[in-house]
């Protein structure tokens, strides 16, 4: 007989307590929960009492063993209502169907088309950077990965509209995180409608010029507004997918590339390390898709920032049916939750867990499967992953190439937004450095 899923005790509620106040964030007190209560545990906050699991054993049996009989779609989720039937939050046939079309401008093969894209579009932000100025690296990857996404993805230039539409996108990016829609349902949500019109409008008009182009012959439809439109999907259905790969594509890769500045800041020894590989392996020449792979301490580096602060922090669902893990007792209808972060520094897997080590990925400590799951996994694995990677390869190893950049304040701590950013952000100085080759016009 299976046993009901413990909550943690009010002691352990209070060391939860006064973990969040010390490190200002949530997590911290996820850490206490799971370390007094175990790898199965359930928390109450108001109407949200998911139950979270923790380890590769958990992640499989959510991602793989029982993915049949979890629902993704949660109808209560502020995510489900403006993505409406976004390939993230439908399930079962639709969701494959949706995620079949929208796989090959993602694919590994277009890639070598992409990079001069991406190279450009980083050295397009980077312009407007003046010698000993202090940016914030949170902001400017912002931009570095909105015009890539839009540019490589979709096909257009957003230098213009990305100003227009700025401020609406950060409004629809909060209105999806964590927050008072947890325990109040039909919060209110202000700004939310306006937002949410504007991108909308911008949307619905690059389907409309794109449909005509297609139609006189005059655009390619390689890439993704071109393949959701042969495919035979109407307006609605395609603003559905441009919306989710905007937020899904961008707002992770802005939070992985401002953790490694972070990291790299706060590490000046790996920071020298990364800096000369690119110099030893591009030199002032502008890399390719092999060479940018071929950066290994660079990849360890985006690996190891992705392990330790997961832009995706967990995965949720909803159990389809009863259900049983480890001798506890899912009840259908429950919100289950498998945490990306605490698997990804649980001690019996990884040794020093806190600790920033971009080499214990040349050591194959992830080979331990689900142990490093910062894209998912399974069949719901992310989309974008490879082109995720590609874009982190492409903007630091351009941007190394180009500045020196130093740390200016190193107090961030994780915010949960839609992903998990380091807040207040990631200010640097920085310094251009001589000899980098321009961009050909
Ligand atoms: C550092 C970058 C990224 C990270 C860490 C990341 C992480 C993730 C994770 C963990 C999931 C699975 C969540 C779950 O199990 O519920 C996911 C799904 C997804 N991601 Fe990403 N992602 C990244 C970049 C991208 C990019 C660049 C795109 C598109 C261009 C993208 C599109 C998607 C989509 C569409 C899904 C849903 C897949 C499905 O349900 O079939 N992601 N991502």
């Amino acid at each position: 007989m299976a046993r009901p899923v413990p909550t943690p005790s009010s002691q352990t509620g209070l060391r939860a307590l006064k973990a969040l106040l010390r490190e200002r964030h949530p997590l911290a007190a996820l850490r206490v929960f799971y370390a007094e209560t175990g790898n199965v545990f359930r928390i109450r906050l108001g109407r949200f009492n998911p139950i979270i699991l923790v380890g590769p054993q958990a992640a499989r049996f959510v991602l793989v063993d029982a993915y049949e009989h979890f629902r993704w779609r949660n109808d209560y989720d502020p995510v489900t209502e403006l993505l409406r039937h976004g390939v993230l939050v439908e399930d079962g046939a639709t969701h494959d169907t949706l995620r079949e079309i929208m796989s090959p401008p993602l694919h590994p093969k277009r890639f070598s088309g992409y990079v001069t894209t991406l190279l450009r579009r980083t050295d397009q932000v980077s312009a407007g950077w003046q010698d000993d100025a202090v940016i914030d690296m949170l902001v400017e990857m912002r931009k570095v990965t909105l015009l890539n996404l839009l540019d490589a993805i979709y096909g257009v230039d957003f230098t213009e509209p990305m100003r227009l539409l700025w401020s609406s996108i950060l409004t629809l990016i909060r209105y999806i995180s964590p927050g008072l829609w947890m325990f109040w349902r039909g919060a209110p949500a202000p700004g939310v409608a306006a937002a949410r019109r504007q991108v909308d409008h911008y949307l619905y008009e690059l389907i409309r010029t794109r449909r005509v182009a297609i139609q006189e012959g005059r655009a390619s439809t390689d890439d993704l507004v071109g393949q959701l439109i042969i495919a035979g999907l109407d307006d609605a259905l395609i603003r559905d997918q441009l919306l989710t790969i905007l937020i899904a594509g961008h707002d992770t890769n802005t939070a992985l590339l401002a953790w490694s500045w972070y990291l790299l800041g706060t590490h000046p020894e790996a920071m020298r390390r990364a800096r000369e590989e690119v110099d030893m392996q591009l030199g002032a020449q502008l890399p390719n898709v092999e060479q940018l792979s071929q950066l290994r301490y660079l990849g360890w580096v985006i690996r190891e920032a992705l392990r330790l602060y997961p832009p995706i922090h967990l995965g949720s669902r909803v159990a389809a049916e009863d259900l049983e893990f480890d001798g506890y007792h899912i009840p259908a209808g429950h919100r289950v939750i498998y945490s990306i972060y605490l698997t990804q520094r649980d001690a019996s897997v990884w040794p020093d867990p806190d600790v920033f080590d971009p080499e214990r990925h040349a050591r194959g400590a992830q080979q331990v499967p689900f142990a490093w799951l910062a894209f998912g996994g399974g069949r719901r694995n992310c989309l974008g992953a490879a082109f995720g990677q590609l874009e982190a390869r492409a903007v630091l190893a351009r941007l190394l190439q180009t500045f020196e950049l130093r740390l200016v304040h190193s107090s961030v701590h994780p915010h949960m937004g839609a992903t998990l950013e380091p807040r207040p952000g990631v200010l640097m100085r920085v310094r251009r450095r001589k000899g980098a080759m321009p961009l050909p016009e």
